[in-house]
C-alpha cells in the first residue's frame, strides 16, 4: 500500500506552485484543471501541466491531475493533453471530480487503456481517484467504488456537496457526517483508500491538525490540502505515532503468544484483546509501514500470517 496522507492541489496554470509542490515531500501532488482554474485559462493550464509532467522532478510524490467532470465538455481535451503528448508525459493517476455513476469511471478507464496501449505504458498502471462530492455521487457510492480495478482511492468533497444539498458548512463538519462516513466505509469495503475533506482556513494549523486527527480516527488514509503549510501537520497526523506503533506491536505479539496457548481473547494492560483489536493493530502497522516508519521486522509483524 502506498502512503497517501496528503494530496496537495494547485491550479494547473500556475507553474510556480507546481514546481514548489514538487519539493515539499507531499505524498500526492494534484495539478488541477477543474475548479481551481478560470474558464479562460483552461488551455493554458493543460499546456502547463503537460510541460510540468515532462520537465519537473516530483521526487517520490505521486503525480496526479484533476480533469474536468465528465459531461462538462472539457474532459476530452483535458485527457488528450495528458495522454497523447508522447510516452514521456505520463501522470500516475487521474482525479475525476463530481463522479455520479459507475459508467463514468469505466469510460475513463477505457480511455486510459487506449492511451497505455498507444504509448507503450504498462496496462492498468494509471490510477483513478474518484471525487464523491454530489448528492447523487453519495447515493451511488457503492456502484462507483466497485466499478473498476484501476480505482486507487475515493476522495470526499464537502464543499461541493454542501452547495449541491444546500447545507451550511461548519467547523465540526456534522452536516457532512453521513456522506463522509459513507465514503470511508464503502472505500474500505472495496479495498480502496479514502481521502478526507479540505480544511480551507490554511493559516489555522491547529484547526487543520485537529481535523486531520479526526479524519485519521474515522479511517481515512489522508487529506486533501491546498497550501504548503498544511503538508507537514497533515501528513504527521496521518502517520501512526511511535506510541501507537509500539502498542500495536505489543498487541500482535501478545496475540500470537496467546494463540499458541489456545486463547483467542486475553487481557493486556487491563483491557480485553481479541481478533478485532488485533486487526486494528495490524492496520496501524500497515499505515506506519506505508509511511516508512517501520523496520522490516516490524513490517512483517503487521502481516496476518494466514493472508
Ligand atoms: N501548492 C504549491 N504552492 C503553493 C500553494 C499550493 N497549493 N499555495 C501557495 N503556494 C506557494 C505560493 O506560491 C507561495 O510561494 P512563494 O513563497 O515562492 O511565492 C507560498 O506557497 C506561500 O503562499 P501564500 O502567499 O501563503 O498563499 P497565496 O496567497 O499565494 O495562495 C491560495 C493562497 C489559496 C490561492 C493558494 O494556496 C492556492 O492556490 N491553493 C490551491 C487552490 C486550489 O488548487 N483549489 C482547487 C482545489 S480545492
Ligand atoms: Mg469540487
Amino acid at each position: 500500500m502506498r502512503a497517501r496522507r496528503g494530496l496537495l492541489y494547485m491550479p494547473g496554470d500556475d507553474g510556480h506552485k507546481i514546481r514548489k509542490a514538487a519539493g515539499l515531500g507531499v505524498d500526492c501532488v494534484c495539478m488541477d484543471l477543474e475548479d481551481g482554474v478560470a474558464f479562460d485559462r483552461k488551455a493554458e493550464a493543460r499546456a502547463t501541466v503537460a510541460e510540468s509532467l515532462l520537465t519537473v522532478d516530483f521526487g517520490r510524490s505521486e503525480k496526479l491531475v484533476r480533469v474536468n467532470a465528465i459531461g462538462s465538455g472539457l474532459e476530452v481535451p483535458d485527457l488528450d493533453a495528458l495522454l497523447s503528448g508522447g510516452p514521456d508525459i505520463r501522470p500516475d493517476g487521474i482525479v475525476l471530480p463530481k463522479v455520479e455513476a459507475a459508467n463514468q469511471v469505466r469510460w475513463l478507464s477505457s480511455r486510459l487503456s487506449e492511451a497505455e496501449a498507444a504509448q507503450g505504458w504498462p496496462e492498468g498502471g494509471i490510477g483513478i481517484f474518484v471525487l464523491i462530492e454530489t448528492a447523487l455521487g453519495v447515493v451511488n457510492v457503492r456502484e462507483i467504488l466497485s466499478a473498476e480495478p484501476r480505482l486507487r482511492a475515493a476522495i470526499f468533497g464537502a464543499e461541493d456537496l454542501a452547495g449541491d444539498i444546500g447545507m451550511t458548512r461548519t467547523r465540526g463538519a456534522m452536516e457532512v457526517l453521513y456522506a463522509r462516513s459513507a465514503v470511508v466505509t464503502h472505500a474500505a469495503a472495496f479495498g480502496l483508500q479514502a481521502i478526507d475533506i479540505v480544511f480551507v482556513d490554511f493559516r489555522d494549523v491547529e484547526g487543520l491538525r485537529a481535523e486531520s486527527l479526526e479524519g485519521a480516527g474515522m479511517g481515512f488514509s489522508g487529506k486533501q490540502l491546498i497550501h504548503p503549510a498544511q503538508v507537514a501537520p497533515a501528513q504527521e497526523a496521518y502517520t501512526p505515532s511511535d506510541e501507537a506503533v509500539a502498542k500495536a506491536i505489543r498487541i500482535v505479539e501478545a496475540f500470537e503468544a496467546n494463540q499458541r496457548e489456545g486463547r483467542g481473547a486475553f487481557a493486556l494492560d487491563g483491557a480485553m484483546v481479541d481478533m478485532p483489536i488485533v486487526k486494528a493493530a495490524r492496520r496501524v502497522l500497515d499505515r506506519a509501514g506505508a509511511a516508512g516508519r517501520l523496520t522490516r521486522v516490524e513490517t512483517s509483524r503487521g502481516k496476518d500470517p494466514r493472508s
